[in-house]
């Protein structure tokens, strides 16, 4: 496990492990890691000779500052969880280098941005593609991992690589959830303890509601997931949607698509938290 910071080096070490004829993994996190991020290293290390991770605060995907100045950064504890899995590459580059000139380009994704996360932070993707396009170009992996949790980061990402004629294969992997079943995120540690135990309903609520299809019609399951979230005082629902999992749009019943995914925001306090369920 060796920490590169910067960009050249990290360059230089990739291209030699490219002429030695070896693969190459990537795992593009924000740092202040746990098994979710875990999970994907584990992957990339099984099925690469080499795993990339970078730890990275991406300021250009912040559409709120005061969840940048407090998303939490903890390399220390970082760098001891990846140990468990000995990546070969720790990429932690300064933003300075990143953006040495604000970066202007703009990235069309569709109709993808115009629904859910896209939607209610503007900007958002735009600047997970800046940095992860980026990342893709210094490293130049053949498969970067990315967590369901964040499904249409997945869904844009795929969309990027296309746009961009990349040749990289886009793997996703499982969302994984604390023993209560709260999907795992690294805003979970700014939570206070009340808040933490109450966020729990979350996942139960979308559990249950896997168990309602088809006896509800879709707005009457959504109107059912939002009245039982937001009958608890911690819990504020942002949106829930119900959609395809390619296309991202909206479904009104049933038969509008077999592979449906429901989609939820949850301000629980000052936290805002994802999750999502196939149903
Ligand atoms: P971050 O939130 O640190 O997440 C890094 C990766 O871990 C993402 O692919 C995310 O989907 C995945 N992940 C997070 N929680 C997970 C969970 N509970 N189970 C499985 N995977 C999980 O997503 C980002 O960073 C950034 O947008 C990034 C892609 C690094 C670009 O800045």
């Amino acid at each position: 496990m060796e920490i590169v910071k910067l960009v050249a080096e990290t360059k230089a070490k990739i291209s030699k492990f490219k002429a030695e004829g070896k693969t190459i993994g990537f795992v593009p996190t924000m740092g202040a890691l746990h098994q979710g991020h875990l999970s994907l290293t584990e992957a990339s290390v099984k099925n690469n000779d080499i795993t990339v991770v970078s730890i990275f605060v991406n300021p250009t995907q912040f559409n709120n500052p005061n969840d940048l100045k407090t998303y939490p950064r903890i390399l220390d504890k970082d760098l001891e969880m990846l140990s468990e899995f000995e990546p070969d590459l720790i990429f932690i580059p300064e933003v300075e280098e990143v953006y040495p000139e604000p970066d202007t380009r703009i990235f069309d994704f569709g109709e993808l941005e115009q629904v859910m996360e896209g939607k209610n932070r503007p900007g958002h993707f735009n600047g997970v593609a800046q940095v992860v396009s980026k990342l893709f170009s210094y490293i130049n992996p053949d498969n970067a991992y990315f967590g369901q949790k964040d499904f249409q980061q997945v869904a844009v990402i795929k969309q990027m690589t296309k746009n961009l004629k990349l040749d990289i294969n886009i793997v996703p992997c499982p969302i994984i959830r604390e023993v209560d079943g709260l999907a795992m995120s690294s805003r979970n540690m700014l939570l206070s303890e009340l808040e933490r135990k109450n966020a729990g309903k979350i996942s139960e609520t979308l559990f249950k509601a896997c168990n309602l299809v088809p006896d509800f019609g879709v707005s009457q399951l959504k109107e059912w997931v939002v009245t039982e979230i937001n009958n608890n005082a911690y819990l504020e629902v942002e949106y829930f949607e119900i959609v395809d999992d390619t296309s991202l749009k909206s479904i009104e019943k049933w038969e509008d698509s077999n592979n449906r995914i429901a989609c939820i925001t949850v301000q629980v306090g000052k936290v805002r938290l994802i999750d999502n369920i196939s149903l």
